[in-house]
């Protein structure tokens, strides 16, 4: 028995902005962030949070996977802007999809966090421990970027991703799972500082630095690595997989990594261009924009691949 992918769920905020509508208010034109990045425009949430878009995604998910929330037994939020520090986004979800059996909780892999919520859900299934989950990635990333920084506020967008997984005898083959949490400085954003009467600090808001050139090093690196350790562990090769579906950061990462596995880039599909960076939520979002679509049939192999702060990564080989 292994873990298969029943459903998919997506919900993206309404409020389109594109480059032009960044050259607007800080110094950046279309030109530069389509050429270097491939991003035309992303979706910025006004009222939308965290936990509303879930529900939205994981309600999508349900639906595509024919199952009610009462008969969901643990909800995995991968996500590094929930709406509080507690109560856990996942736990949002639980109440407002009547998930009311559910064991419900968030976990933090950054831009990996789909894969992260997937690989910890694939074990408990293989553990017997629970018969199904809902997994989410999802970002209101808007709120810790410096929208002074234009060399990362033009990057990301917000949105949520959801899947549906069962106990089933088709689907996860191999994962390839790591992090290098020694060049963790490189994509952070700090937390709260202390603030008790022992230790005084100002209370400015954090915001996400990140050392682009050196992320950028680190993706082209290790990804194709990762997925040649799942294909690897499958005994399977580059051409048998349909669809590698990557955490959407820069098509120039895209276009890398298909060249090192000597694949065509049009087996990676691409939503960065209406959605930008969505950390977490990219891989789900994709995927599920790509369910939508007809494009995925049974039977397919396809890789899903994560990687971003921490530092982390996370590739799955499965079975659609
Ligand atoms: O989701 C987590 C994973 N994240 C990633 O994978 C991100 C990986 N990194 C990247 O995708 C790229 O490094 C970036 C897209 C972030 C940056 O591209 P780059 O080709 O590495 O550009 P750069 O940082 O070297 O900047 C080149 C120039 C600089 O000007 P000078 O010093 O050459 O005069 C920047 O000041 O571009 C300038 N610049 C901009 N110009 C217009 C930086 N941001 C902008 C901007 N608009 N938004």
């Amino acid at each position: 028995m292994t873990t298969r992918i029943m459903g998919t769920g997506s919900c993206l905020p309404q409020t389109v902005v594109t480059n032009d509508d960044l050259a607007k208010i800080m110094d950046t034109s279309d030109e530069w962030i389509r050429t270097r990045t491939g991003i035309r425009e992303r979706r910025l949430a006004k009222e939308e949070t965290t936990s509303f878009m879930c529900c939205e995604a994981a309600l999508r998910a349900l639906e595509d996977a024919g199952m009610s929330g009462e008969e969901i037994e643990l909800i995995i939020v991968g996500t590094l802007t929930g709406d509080y520090v507690t109560p856990s986004t996942a736990c949002e979800v639980q109440a407002k999809i009547g998930a009311k059996r559910a064991v419900a909780f968030d976990v933090n892999a950054a831009c990996s966090g789909f894969l992260f919520a997937l690989h910890i859900a694939h074990a408990y299934l293989q553990a017997g421990i629970y018969q199904n989950a809902l997994i989410l990635g999802a970002e209101t990333l808007s709120k810790i970027m410096d929208w002074s920084d234009r060399s990362t506020c033009v990057l990301f967008g917000d949105g949520a991703g959801a899947a549906v997984l069962k106990r089933d005898e088709r689907g996860v083959l191999s994962f390839d799972m790591g992090c290098d949490g020694a060049k963790g400085h490189v994509l952070s954003c700090k937390g709260r500082p202390n603030n008790n009467p022992l230790v005084s600090h100002p209370t400015e808001p954090e915001f996400v630095h990140m050392d682009g050139q050196e992320v950028y090093k680190f993706a082209v690196g290790r990804v194709p690595k990762s997925i040649q350790s799942v294909l690897a562990q499958s005994g399977m090769d580059a051409g048998d997989i349909s669809w590698f579906v990557l955490h959407q950061a820069n098509i120039r990462i895209l276009q890398s990594v298909a060249k090192r596995l000597g694949v065509s880039e049009e087996k990676f599909p691409i939503s960065l261009d209406h959605c930008g960076n969505i950390s977490a939520a990219s891989v789900p979002i994709l995927l599920d924009e790509m369910n939508q679509k007809g494009m995925l049939k049974r039977g397919d192999k396809i890789v899903l691949s994560g990687f971003g702060g921490g530092l982390s990564w996370g590739s799955v080989l499965l079975e659609w």
